[in-house]
Parts: C-alpha cells; sequence; structure tokens
C-alpha cells in the first residue's frame, strides 16, 4: 500500500470513527440503544483501524504520523476506552431490558432517574438520556474528529500551541455536551476533567520533539535578517547516519549566521557582455502586451504575450554564445519579468521581482544578459503574479545547442510558431520544440491548439523537445515509433534504452527530449492520450487511427538508462541539509490568513529562509504529506536526484530543476552551491506557490535592495 493510500485510509478511519462515536452517542440519547452499540463498535474498529495504519506510516517517516504518535491517537485512544468501560456496559444493559420488556408486552419501564442516575436506570429508559452514556459517546467522538481535523488543518509539524488547542477544544466541546445533557455540572467532576485535560495536553507536549515545534526560527520577514541557519542534525556533522525513524528529529544544533563575506547584493550578480571565445551574441527584443490571438484552429484567445505570440519567441542559442533579451512591457498592468526555468543563470538575471529587479512595470524595461553554457531544452516565462501571468501566456522556450564538436562556426539557428529548430545537425534532422500549455481549457503544442502534421522523411533523426508549462503534470505518449529519454530537463541521460508503449509523465515546468529514427509509418505524439501531433513520411495524411495511451506503463526515470560516476552522491558528508515537508494547512500567506499550501507548517514569507556558504554541499528532502502533487523548483541550480521513497536511481544520474513530489512521496535531493545568489525554491504549481508555497534560499553574504517578499 503506498503511503497515500494509507493517508487517506487513515483520514478515512477517522472520519468513521468520529461519524461512529457521535452517532451512537446522538441514538442513545433518543433512546435507540440498539443502533447505538453497532455505530459504538464501529467506531471502535475504525479506532483500532488508524493504530494499525499508523506502524507502516510510521515506516515511512515521521513526517507522516508526527500529530498522530503526539497527539491526536492518544487523545482518540482515551476517548475510544473511556467511550467503551462507561458507555458500552449501559448500553448493553439497556439493550437487554429492552429486549426484555418487548418481550415482556407489558412495556414497563425503568424509574426514572435524574442524570447519571445510571446506577438505578442504567439503560436509556428515563426520559433525559444518562450521562454517563451519551457524554462518554460524544466525547469519544470529539477526540476522534481531532485526528482529521488535525491533519487536515494543521498538517506538519503539530505545535504545543496547537496541541493544546486541540485539547482545548475537545474538552471544552466534551463540557459543553455534557452540560446540555446533565443541566449542570458537578465541580469535582469539572476538576477531574480538566485535570485529565490538561494532563492530555502535556503527555501531547512531551511528545512533540523541540525540533518539530520550531522548524528554524522566526518568520523570515526581511530575507536576510530574517534568514536562519538550517538544521544540522549531529549526523550532518558526522556524516553517520542516526535517524531511528526516517524524519525523526535528532537535536538541532543552530549556529549564529556569522558570514565572512562582505555583504553583496544579488544586484551586483550579473550576466557578462561578451560571449563565450567563439561564441556569438544572440539579441532579442521582447514586448510583453495583451493582445487577442489566433490560435492555429482560428479560435482567439485573450491573451497576455511577447511579441503578440504564444509562447513567446523561441530563445535559441549554441553553447557558448550571450543571449541578450531587452524586455520591455508595453501594458501589463500588473508588471511583467524574464525568469530562466531550469538555467542557472547569475542570480542577477533571474528575473525574481522583489527580489532580484523590480517588476517591469508598463513603459520599463530590463536587458537580461547570460552566456548559454548549458546545452538543452529551457523555457523563460514571467516571474510577476507568475500563476497568472504563465496562463495567460507569458511564457517561451529556450533552446541552446551543443557547440559542434569541430570547432566551426554555428549556423544559425531559426525559430516559427511550433520552434522549430534547424541547426547544426544532420540535414535532413527535425527537431520540434512543443510547448504544452492549456488556453482555457484546450491543449495547445505551440501555437497548435489542434491536431497538426509535419512531414518527415523516413529515416530522419527526430527530436521532439517536449516542455509542460502548465501547472499540473501532462501525460505524453509516441505511437508508432520507439524511442529514447535523450534528456530530461535539458541534462543529457546516460544509456537512454529504447522505449515502446511508454507513458511520459512531465512535471509541471519539466521538459523531457526524445530522439528517434523517423519510422517508414506515421509516428504520432499524444498528450493526455490525444493526438496532438503526426509525423508523416508522405503527405499531408489522415490522422492515424489512435491508439489507447492511458493504460501504456509510465516511464520512470529513475530506473532508465545506465549509471555514471557523479560528483557527489548520497554517502557525501554535506554541510546543510534542509527538510521540506509539503502539506496544507491554516496559515498566514503574505499577511492574510488562508488554507495555505505550507512547507513544514508555515506559507510565504513566513518560511525560514534556507542559508547556505558558497561551495556548499547541500541535501534536501522533500515529504509530500498532502494530497496535491508538488513540483519542485529551485532556481539557480540543478539537483541530483539521490533518492525517491528510499530507493536510489538504479540507472542514469538524474539532474533536475523540477520534479513531482506526489502524495506520500519522500525525495533526496543534493547541489553544490556553486551560484551564490538569493534564490526562490518554491512549488512550480504556481497556484500552490502563490498560496504559500515558496521560499528563498539565501547565500551567507548575499542581500536584495528591493523588499524581498516575493511569493510566485
Ligand atoms: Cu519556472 Cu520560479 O519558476
Ligand atoms: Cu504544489
Amino acid at each position: 500500500m503506498t503511503v497515500e493510500t494509507l493517508l487517506v485510509l487513515d483520514l478515512l478511519a477517522g472520519v468513521v470513527a468520529t461519524a461512529g462515536w457521535l452517532g451512537a452517542g446522538a441514538t442513545a440519547a433518543a433512546h435507540r440503544s440498539l443502533v447505538a452499540l453497532p455505530l459504538a463498535a464501529l467506531a471502535l474498529a475504525a479506532t483500532l483501524a488508524r493504530c494499525a495504519l499508523t506502524i507502516p506510516l510510521a515506516g515511512a517517516g515521521w513526517w507522516f504520523v508526527q500529530e498522530k504518535l503526539s497527539l491526536t491517537l492518544p487523545l482518540a485512544l482515551i476517548g475510544a476506552l473511556t467511550g467503551a468501560v462507561l458507555a458500552v456496559p449501559r448500553l448493553l444493559a439497556a439493550t437487554r431490558r429492552r429486549t426484555a420488556a418487548s418481550a415482556d408486552a407489558s412495556g414497563g419501564s425503568g424509574a426514572p432517574g435524574g442524570p447519571g442516575d445510571a446506577a438505578e436506570a442504567p439503560g436509556l429508559t428515563d426520559s433525559r438520556a444518562p450521562a454517563r452514556v451519551v457524554v462518554p459517546l460524544f466525547g469519544a467522538g470529539y477526540a476522534a474528529a481531532a485526528g482529521p481535523v488535525v491533519s487536515l488543518l494543521i498538517g506538519y509539524p503539530m505545535t504545543p500551541g496547537a496541541a493544546l488547542i486541540t485539547v482545548a477544544l475537545t474538552a471544552a466541546a466534551i463540557l459543553a455536551t455534557w452540560r446540555m445533557v446533565a443541566g449542570r455540572l458537578p465541580l469535582a467532576r469539572v476538576t477531574v476533567a480538566t485535570a485529565v485535560a490538561v494532563g492530555l495536553a502535556g503527555t501531547g507536549l512531551a511528545f512533540v520533539p523541540a525540533d518539530a515545534i520550531d522548524t528554524g526560527g522566526g518568520p523570515a520577514s526581511a530575507h536576510s535578517s530574517g534568514a536562519t541557519m538550517p538544521e544540522m542534525s549531529p549526523s550532518a556533522i558526522s556524516g553517520a547516519p542516526s535517524h531511528a525513524m526516517p524524519g525523526m528529529p535528532s537535536g538541532t544544533v543552530t549556529s549564529a549566521s556569522s558570514h565572512t563575506a562582505p555583504d553583496q547584493p544579488v544586484t551586483a550578480f550579473r550576466g557578462p557582455s561578451t560571449p563565450e571565445p567563439g561564441g556569438t551574441i544572440r539579441r532579442y527584443a521582447l514586448t510583453a502586451r495583451t493582445a487577442t490571438v489566433r490560435l492555429a484552429s482560428g479560435r482567439q484567445v485573450e491573451a497576455w504575450t511577447f511579441n503578440g505570440t504564444v509562447p513567446g519567441p523561441p530563445i535559441t542559442a549554441t553553447q557558448g554564445d550571450l543571449v541578450e533579451v531587452k524586455l520591455h512591457n508595453a501594458d501589463i498592468a500588473s508588471g511583467v519579468t524574464l525568469h530562466w526555468h531550469g538555467y542557472d543563470v547569475p542570480a542577477g538575471e533571474d528575473g525574481v521581482p522583489g527580489l532580484t529587479q523590480e517588476a517591469v512595470m508598463p513603459g520599463q524595461e530590463f536587458t537580461y544578459r547570460f552566456r548559454a553554457l548549458q546545452a538543452g531544452t529551457y523555457w523563460y516565462h514571467t516571474h510577476e503574479v507568475s500563476d497568472l501571468g504563465v496562463r495567460m501566456g507569458l511564457y517561451g522556450t529556450l533552446v541552446v545547442s551543443p557547440r559542434p564538436a569541430s570547432g566551426g562556426t554555428p549556423a544559425e539557428t531559426t525559430g516559427t510558431g511550433t520552434g522549430e529548430t534547424s541547426g547544426t545537425r544532420a540535414r535532413n534532422a527535425v527537431d520540434l520544440t512543443l510547448p504544452a500549455h492549456t488556453f482555457a481549457g484546450t491543449t495547445a503544442l505551440g501555437d497548435q491548439d489542434r491536431p497538426f502534421t509535419r512531414q518527415v522523411a523516413p529515416g530522419s533523426p527526430v527530436r521532439l523537445r517536449l516542455v509542460n508549462t502548465d501547472n499540473t503534470p501532462r501525460g505524453f505518449a509516441l505511437s508508432g515509433a520507439a524511442f529514447r529519454v535523450a534528456s530530461i530537463d535539458g541534462r543529457d541521460l546516460n544509456r537512454p534504452g529504447e522505449l515502446n508503449r511508454t507513458r511520459l509523465r512531465l512535471p509541471a515546468g519539466g521538459r523531457y527530449d526524445l530522439v528517434f529514427p523517423m519510422p517508414p509509418g506515421q509516428a504520432v505524439l499524444l498528450v493526455d492520450d490525444r493526438p496532438a501531433l503526426t509525423l508523416t513520411p508522405g503527405g499531408p495524411a489522415p490522422a492515424a487511427p489512435a491508439e489507447k495511451t492511458a493504460a501504456w506503463p509510465e516511464f520512470d526515470p529513475l530506473s532508465y538508462g545506465g549509471p555514471a560516476p557523479t560528483p557527489f552522491g548520497a554517502d557525501d558528508r554535506f554541510d546543510r541539509r534542509f527538510t521540506m515537508v509539503l502539506d496544507r494547512g491554516l496559515a498566514f500567506s503574505n499577511g492574510s490568513p488562508m488554507y495555505a499550501h505550507t512547507v513544514n507548517g508555515r506559507a510565504f514569507p513566513s518560511i525560514p529562509t534556507q542559508l547556505v556558504r558558497k561551495g556548499d554541499l547541500v541535501h534536501m528532502t522533500v515529504v509530500n504529506r498532502g494530497r496535491d502533487t508538488h513540483p519542485w523548483h529551485l532556481h539557480g541550480h540543478t539537483v541530483l536526484v539521490l533518492s525517491r521513497d528510499g530507493r536510489e536511481p538504479s540507472g542514469s544520474p538524474l539532474w533536475m530543476d523540477t520534479f513531482d513530489v506526489q502524495p506520500g512521496q519522500v525525495w533526496e535531493v543534493a547541489f553544490r552551491a556553486d551560484n551564490p545568489g538569493i534564490w526562490m525554491n518554491h512549488c512550480h504549481n504556481l497556484s500552490h506557490a502563490d498560496m504559500g508555497m515558496a521560499l528563498h534560499l539565501d547565500y551567507d553574504g548575499v542581500t536584495t535592495p528591493f523588499h524581498g517578499a516575493h511569493g510566485g
């Protein structure tokens, strides 16, 4: 069973237990002990199921069970025990009495007793149900409810404050019920109840580990002064694994921020103005403006565009070139920037408003310059109100061709609407850059919002550069041709094997390059199981009969290709370790309370900044406790995947800039901090980022002259 399934079952069991106890209480109050008994039994069974589910969950990591083990499970168990011991025998007695009474058709009933007079009237035959039966049942219900409520609203980590509030609310609900049922509250009993509640809270607090409470200091208000040192467990220092349970905090060593280098503003880290020797300058001018765009089908969409097109103009270069892009904002009222997704540009060129520059407002300009040092498939997009901006069309592709080994002058690369790149490859090579994007519910590949056809001579080498520019994963499939995944996120894979009838799941923001020789017949690229592009050896051809690709096995990049040495690995000694537990919960995001997408229980800008020093080897653990997929994206660095759910990649080394952390998954990645700056580290479901799931990773000594508060 996957962790995701376990988490869902745990929630369900909590809801069933809650409903069972509350239902038992209500039916008991209505003198329906025959109904109350099975409901109580169901609730008991659900409570036991929760205990059972917690065992494998704990095996998957402390993050998945912290609030359960330290509070909600003990609470539910005490409630269940109290309910069972106090109410069930009385319910049984009442049932027997009722059966006897109905057998003895006289219908005689027990003497009416006062509330709490259960000894005399253990059944529920008096006009007011005895508090001793009804209150424990309701109490068990409230205690059970704490489980799903805390998991859904608070998530990880549960703090002592949250634990206290939970216990207090449960106690208050019990007292209120008691008052309603009994009509009065004997002082002694209230005292006992209060003592029990306080004891419970104390037990809960004792279980909450200190560093789960404080995940790294106060809110990082000002990016630099509020920056906190990362958690550094003793194991991180000694290099010896010491975690009894994955994620179980093992003490925190917090070192004071004492940087040696003098402070430097992030704006000091700008790209050079010359290409590498032998390279050329690639000049682009992008004007951001609103436009009504006609897609290939003739459909018109209101879009935010670069140069009036969606996607924006493809930017291409050859390794070693200088890319120079002058951005001008004509009329995008909220402002615009250019962020080079997956491209490790100098920090000052990263295009994060409020952090590396101010947003470019209407009438303003900003020029980006960086050397195209990494070959591969990337994309660019606005980073100002990026959720809306990217959705509306402020994005385009960035493709860098490898420098020819011969050292000859690289051929000019050109782009078309669908990003056709002809470069230094074989004369008949076909190289298509295909950003998939959703416009008002319709998928477009480039500007092609309906299936389209390309003629390709059989045997020609084909490269399809798939880009997912949406917020959610997209499924791609190639029917009619065997292919290889040559690269992921712009980085070539080692010894990629041939694939056939395999579905590819691209994370939001992710890129896969597929290569294959054109087969003698048609090859069809499907997006989310719908034909999008037909490559045909002849002239315009009737669409090939669509294959059912939805059921094809899914490609797993962690077991594809061949192993190769990497500059660092899981066994290295890491200078920093960060853990990000992704969840949902009530939190303040940009000043307003919301049901936010949280990291370690907090939302932007209150998530503590991760602080690194240049040269650090950094380890990141990303845990998804929630029910949404989170495509994790760190700016300025490409991370090496160390493991997913404890399993190391068995194939090619996997370098990614955006990796999908699916519900219940735990990813470990690593990178070398070799690109000084202040970087966003966020979920690339940009609406999640907008709702809090974003933080900063700062290099020690780098500051920003801007306001520093930017969510996504
Ligand atoms: Cu493509 Cu900060 O993102
Ligand atoms: Cu997300």
